[in-house]
């Protein structure tokens, strides 16, 4: 049994559709155009390319956006600074400070600056709580990504047993979180985790998101799994690959995201839903 290709990009694009007609019907009656503002910091080769695709999704759908582009060497005051007055910008209803940061930057520290009403990343404790208590607000854009792509294809996940493996903040806790809220059962494995094949061969469904090209193998998941793959890996001779070997759970899974063309055009189409939902709920 071959799986079936979760189209990302085709389920993007219908979104951000959806989004521009909602757009340009605002500007007919002169309601206000969602702005975004996106800080860059330092030379992250993919985080200048995510930027860029960020900065692009606005333009197609009609948004306001503005990319603020500091050297690495910069004081995490000067990032507060533009926080604050961002934060008090009526032209800009999402804030969105790409991540990595440099080391010398405490991430957590600037998070919480946003104001959580512009925190169209999800990221601040006030909407990460939300949440947590089962009352989502502004949602983090990959898992949020991830859940749309789950719902169109009319997967129920119901007390699935899902297996995230990667617990980052920007992906891994967050996902844990929005799949508890779908009441699965959900485990979350790190780099410590102890018997993570038995936890593979358990899973019925898998988030992946560690950064290792081609990690996880087909031979190791259950027959029928559903297979997300959150990585974006550029290998030596160019090509991209995510965290899961393509073919070998192709071969096995009920269902697989390709690299590209999954689960990143969701994220940035997550991005555009929650500054459209900041600027209505907040700013309207
Ligand atoms: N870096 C990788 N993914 C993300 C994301 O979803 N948001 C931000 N701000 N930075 C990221």
């Amino acid at each position: 049994m071959n799986a079936k290709i979760i189209n990302g990009s085709k389920i993007a694009k219908k979104i951000q559709k959806k989004i521009k007609k909602e757009v340009d019907q605002r500007r007919k009656k002169k309601l206000l155009t969602p702005g975004l503002a996106v800080i860059l910091v330092g030379n992250n080769y993919s985080s200048k390319i995510y930027v860029k695709k960020k900065k692009i999704a606005c333009n197609n759908v009609g948004f306001f956006s503005k990319v603020f582009k500091f050297s690495k060497k910069i004081h995490e005051k000067k990032i507060l600074n533009l926080l604050e007055k961002l934060n008090k910008n009526k032209y800009i209803h999402g804030i969105l400070i790409q991540l990595p940061l440099p080391k010398k930057i405490n991430t957590y520290k600037i998070l919480k600056k946003i104001s959580y009403k512009k925190d169209v990343d999800g990221f601040h404790p006030f909407n990460i709580g939300l949440l947590c208590q089962k009352h989502p607000n502004l949602r983090s854009c990959t898992p949020f990504g991830i859940i749309q792509l789950l719902k169109k294809i009319k997967i129920k996940i119901k007390g699935l047993n899902a297996l995230i493996i990667g617990d980052s903040n920007i992906v891994g806790k967050p996902m844990m979180l929005e799949l508890l809220l779908k009441n699965c059962t959900t485990t979350i494995a790190n780099k410590f985790t102890k018997n993570l094949y038995k936890h593979i061969k358990n899973a019925d469904l898998i988030i992946i998101a560690i950064g290792k090209p081609n990690f996880l193998n087909g031979k190791w998941i259950k027959k029928g799994a559903i297979i997300i793959d959150v990585g974006i890996n550029r290998l030596k001779n160019g090509k991209i690959v995510g965290d899961v070997d393509f073919y070998s759970n192709y071969k096995k899974a009920s269902y697989i995201t390709p690299v590209p063309g999954g689960v990143g055009p969701m994220t940035v189409t997550s991005l555009l839903q929650n500054t459209l939902y900041a600027c209505k709920k907040y700013y309207d």
